[in-house]
């Protein structure tokens, strides 16, 4: 069995980029400019901004956090993603979702011009993802593609279950696996109200498991020698951490990673890649790769 070190990778990345960012600024171009917007104080949103803005600092990127109560309007929210859709020195910028509920988060996705649309959840960079266009692709489907890709997991031809089928993992996901520039696999969607879900996940070459379920997928669910992805991040409480509270994944990872060929663990597998894949989008934001 491997243990798929999202960590570590996530790590050889940011140097990589960090390089190019030098390489650019030497040759007289523009350092990446990622702006991220914050709404109110909720404690996972607190936590991956502040990871995003540590990342943007390891890249040699240029960074601003804008700060707002959850009491702001949706009219002044989308003020703000109007300023930043007209500041010239921004490249990229991100609205951290979940937004309090009396804020329409469609609308303001909606509202951030797509060329700085780093998040890749603009209606655009979603339909250009699916028919295979050039676009910023969402970070967490982004970098299990690039975990699979670098530890040379062959995708083409074989059986991808994904399991979940939220916007954010799950759809894109799907679509990406399925693809033949990308994962070139035959793709099967199981979300909460699947039938014969043990018997798909049996079926499975490769499973990425994005249901938000602690611990769902089980051993008798997996193909020895079957890849595993797991996408799960929920808080469960435990009194024995210093923060209350302890990451845990979609898979029983326990009793399931010593019938895989490949694993990725909770904490330090998908979760590194994914804000690492956003600095990615923030450099080709910053070179204007997909739009002038
Ligand atoms: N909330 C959880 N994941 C994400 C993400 O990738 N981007 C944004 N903007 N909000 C999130």
């Amino acid at each position: 069995m491997t243990l798929i070190d999202g960590k570590a990778t996530a790590a050889t990345i940011k140097a990589e980029i960090k390089a190019e960012v030098e390489r650019i600024v030497a040759a007289g171009g523009k350092r990446p400019h990622l702006a991220a917007v914050l709404v109110g104080h909720d404690g996972g949103s607190e936590t991956y901004v502040r990871n995003k803005v540590l990342a943007c600092e390891a890249c040699g990127f240029r960074s601003s956090l804008i700060r707002y109560e959850d009491t702001i309007t949706e009219a002044e929210l989308l003020d703000c993603v109007k300023q930043l859709n007209e500041d010239a020195d921004v490249d990229g910028f991100i609205v951290q979702l979940p937004l309090p509920k009396h804020i329409s988060e469609q609308k303001v996705i909606e509202a951030i011009d797509y060329r700085k649309d780093v998040d890749g959840f603009h209606p655009i960079n979603v339909g250009r993802m699916a028919i295979g266009l050039p676009c910023y692709i969402s970070a967490t489907p982004k970098g299990i593609l690039e975990l699979l890709r670098r530890y040379d997991i062959e995708t083409s031809g074989k059986k991808c279950v994904v399991l979940g089928r939220s916007n954010i993992v799950g759809k894109p996901m799907a679509q990406l696996m399925m693809q033949k520039q990308y994962g070139d696999a035959t793709v099967t969607v199981c979300h909460s109200r699947s039938r014969n879900l043990r018997e798909e996940c049996l079926a499975a070459d490769i499973i990425i498991a994005a249901i938000g379920r602690p611990e769902f997928l089980t051993a008798d669910m997996v193909k020895p020698g079957a890849v595993v992805i797991d996408v799960g991040t929920t808080r469960v409480p435990d009194a024995t951490r210093p923060k209350g509270f302890r990451l845990c994944g979609d898979v029983d990872f326990a009793n399931v990673a010593s019938l895989c060929s490949h694993i990725t663990p909770v904490p330090g597998g998908v979760g590194p890649m994914t804000i690492c894949m956003l600095m990615l989008n923030t450099l080709a934001a910053g070179k204007r790769e997909y739009y002038q």
